[in-house]
């Protein structure tokens, strides 16, 4: 199903740190179903800001099970939509939701698994969800650490102590502070390689990881998952969501000036519509043409973070610049992120609709 955007009222704000607000919102009866998700699934927000259209994705925080479809949303300097979040949203006021997507996701199953996860800041968004959904599921344990500047950032604070109380010798939260001293020593500083061998070493060398998941900045997840690998976790149970990137995007873009353009024949399936247009090889992507073009289509980031622009290659071929949230079989079988594409074959077929 195409992602699709709603017109949504905000059912509850809840103040969770300084600077984070959650926001739940009220889905209508007949829209429960294109609002179902899986724990770690984001929602994408849209809405009109100094007559501009804005648009972020974040996180449920919330999960399947509790019936509630919740958000939170960081302020961050000079965030347009997260300080918009912060301090101008109410209680009652409408936004446009896109229906949830996201690859990265929980999948419980009937065995008893042992969960490692690693969130920092925000990142713990996705995070929590998965974790609620584990311990409620599932018979398996969870190991979370948690980075933050300090204790008063911790976001769901309560909420995690509860959820310890109430799962009592399944769940672990290791908080893991940059600025300030938790007590011990192995707990402060920053989620790096070293540290994440430290970590490995005082509280998981002696039982099983089955899946990790990991959520924050780039180089934070880069070095987790290194060192997980090291230690012998599987790659493949390495699961984890970025935040942003853009370190990459240029470099390819340079290699990109030095191959020879060609115009190819572009056609997009979308809600069983076509849309037909032609694209230079080395030019926009098949998401910015499209636009240009005149289409309405789903994205979020258009970083190759998010995935909500995903499409299927029907026919043809594509080369992305940047591919951080497509899994390596869905790329086998011709999925692509449309706002990183770049046809590669003369004529393209591509279906939002797959
Ligand atoms: S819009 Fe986020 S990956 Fe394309």
């Amino acid at each position: 199903m195409t992602p699709k955007f709603h017109k949504l009222k905000i059912k509850d704000i809840k103040k969770e740190t300084k600077d984070t607000v959650s926001i739940s919102f009220d889905i209508p009866a007949d829209l429960v179903a294109d609002y179902q998700f899986e724990s770690g699934q984001y929602l994408t927000l849209k809405t009109l800001i100094n007559n501009g259209e804005i648009r972020r994705s974040y996180s449920l925080c919330s999960s399947p099970f509790e019936k509630e479809w919740r958000v939170a949303v960081k302020q961050i300097e000079n965030g347009v939509f997260s300080t918009y979040a912060n301090k101008v949203l109410k209680i009652g006021d409408q936004l446009e939701v896109m229906t949830p997507t996201g690859n990265f996701k929980v999948t419980t199953s009937k065995d008893r698994k042992s969960y490692v996860l690693f969130a920092a800041g925000s990142g713990i968004t996705p995070v929590f969800s998965i974790a609620k959904t584990i311990l409620e599921e599932e018979n398996g344990d969870v190991t979370l650490f948690y980075g933050n500047k300090g204790f008063h950032g911790i976001i769901f604070r309560e909420e995690l102590e509860a959820l310890k109380n109430k799962y009592l010798n399944r769940l672990r939260v290791i908080h893991i502070f940059s600025r300030e001293s938790p007590g011990n020593k192995i707990q402060k500083g920053r989620i790096n390689k070293e540290k994440c061998a430290d970590l490995y070493t005082a509280f998981l060398k002696n039982q099983n990881i089955d899946e990790v998941f990991i959520c924050g900045p780039e180089d934070m997840i880069l070095n987790i998952r290194e060192s997980l690998i090291e230690n012998g976790v599987e790659s493949s149970n390495i699961h984890f969501e970025l935040f942003a990137t853009n370190i990459k995007k240029q470099k390819v873009t340079e290699e990109k000036q030095n191959v020879p353009s060609f115009a190819s024949k572009v056609q997009l399936i979308v809600d069983g519509d076509t849309i037909d247009f032609e694209l230079d090889s080395n030019g926009l992507t098949i998401l910015d043409a499209a636009q240009e073009a005149g289409a309405d289509l789903p994205y979020a980031c258009k970083g190759g973070v998010c995935c909500t622009c995903k499409a299927k290659i029907l026919e043809g071929s594509a080369s992305m610049d940047v591919n951080y949230a497509l899994m390596p079989d869905e790329v086998e079988n011709g999925y692509i992120l449309t706002c990183q594409a770049h046809p590669t074959s003369e004529k393209i077929l591509v279906s939002f609709d797959d």
